[in-house]
């Protein structure tokens, strides 16, 4: 039995993956539950604790398309994620911080926990914002060899692009992806297939950033790499019904088909593995975190982005990657609680 802790789960939150959070949050909640710690969790946006009478975890289950912008702003009124500082750190002695995007996983409510002196799980705060931004961590795979896909950064002010900039895509040929730089779970994405796609695919990226990302679409095969400690774990690859893995093929079941361990020769799982790993280092990632690769037609490992704070349901890619390697979705969460107290303990 594990030393018994009193672990405050963080879920839920105000970006559009609130609803994929809440999820996670459940299936953490009911394994910190299992392995015998007190538990308290609590949502970030509303302040409230999501636990009901006799410890019930409330939250509905993910619907087939996130939140709309409306519905987040009215969550965003209720004092967002402050609400948090109201908090009694002292009455716990381990965070578990299952939100997804925005706030909760670029460094933002790390920071606050870094303030708050308690340990936490997961990344820090420079890597939690440098792996959220796509640009910035595109820029440190390209410095370090790791492949990543064609791409060009535009900074808006409003939802369109100027001829100049147009003319910057005349390399990419079509398709073409169009994202927002620091969105997540394929919100606000599109492949664009023609001319008269892009204006549309550019107001949905912008309606979650101003910085929109335009990117060389890689066809080919969807890898992803889980990293737990320092260790990557078995390769999952996902075949998506939709040509991409869009959010309603991430969150619906039987949309998409998980191969895990990927079957790839042992040489292509080692690089890929590899390549996974000096993601999360060179970002400076801690605890857990996944890596999305596409596998291009020439066999090369494309790197999209390191997600450093991925789905913890029990149906997630770590989880499934983990459970793969051995470790039941409860030890693999043990072991990321583990690995916040043992970094707390190191002084980090
Ligand atoms: N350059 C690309 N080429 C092909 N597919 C892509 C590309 N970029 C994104 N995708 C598809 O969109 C999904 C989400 O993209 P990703 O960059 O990982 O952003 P998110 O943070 O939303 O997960 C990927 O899993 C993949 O299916
Ligand atoms: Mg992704």
């Amino acid at each position: 039995m594990p030393k018994k802790l009193r672990v405050l789960v963080l879920a839920g939150g105000d970006s559009p993956e609130r609803e994929v959070s809440l999820a996670s949050g459940r299936a953490v909640a009911e394994a910190v539950g299992h392995l015998g710690h007190s538990l308290l969790a609590i949502d970030p946006a509303t302040g409230k604790s999501l636990l009901g009478p006799e410890g019930k975890f409330l939250a509905d289950g993910v619907h087939e398309l996130p939140p709309d912008s409306k519905s987040l702003a009215v969550i965003r009124q209720k004092g967002a994620i402050r609400t948090v500082e109201k908090f009694d750190f002292s009455a716990v002695d381990v965070i578990f911080n299952i939100l997804h995007g925005g706030r909760g996983e670029d460094g933002t409510i790390q920071a606050l926990l870094d303030l708050a002196e308690r340990p936490y799980t997961g990344s820090g705060v420079l890597a939690s914002a440098l792996a959220m931004n796509k640009h910035a961590s595109k820029k440190l795979f390209k410095a370090e060899g790791i492949p990543t896909p064609d791409w060009e950064l535009f900074t808006l002010k409003e939802p369109k692009l100027s001829p100049e900039e147009k003319g910057k895509l005349k390399r990419f040929g079509y398709p073409f992806v169009v994202k927002p730089n620091d969105g997540g779970s394929t919100v606000g994405l599109t492949v664009v297939h023609k001319p008269d796609e892009l204006e549309g695919a550019v107001e949905a990226a912008f309606e979650y950033s101003n910085q929109v990302m335009v990117e060389e679409f890689i066809a080919g095969r969807e890898l992803t790499v889980g990293v737990l400690g320092q260790t990557p774990l078995p390769v999952v690859e996902i075949i998506p019904k939709h040509e991409i893995y869009d959010y309603t093929c991430k969150y619906t079941a039987g949309m998409t088909e998980y191969i895990c361990p990927a079957k790839l020769t042992d040489d292509q799982t080692r690089l890929v593995q590899e390549l996974g790993l000096k993601a999360f280092q060179i970002l400076g990632c801690e605890g857990f975190a996944r890596t999305d690769f596409r596998m291009g037609k020439d066999g090369v490992f494309y790197c999209l982005e390191v997600n450093t704070l991925p789905g913890m349901t029990n149906l997630s890619l770590v989880p499934k990657a983990a459970d793969a390697s051995g470790l039941s979705f409860e030890k693999l969460v043990q072991k990321i609680i583990d690995l916040a107290m043992e970094r707390r303990n190191a002084g980090s």
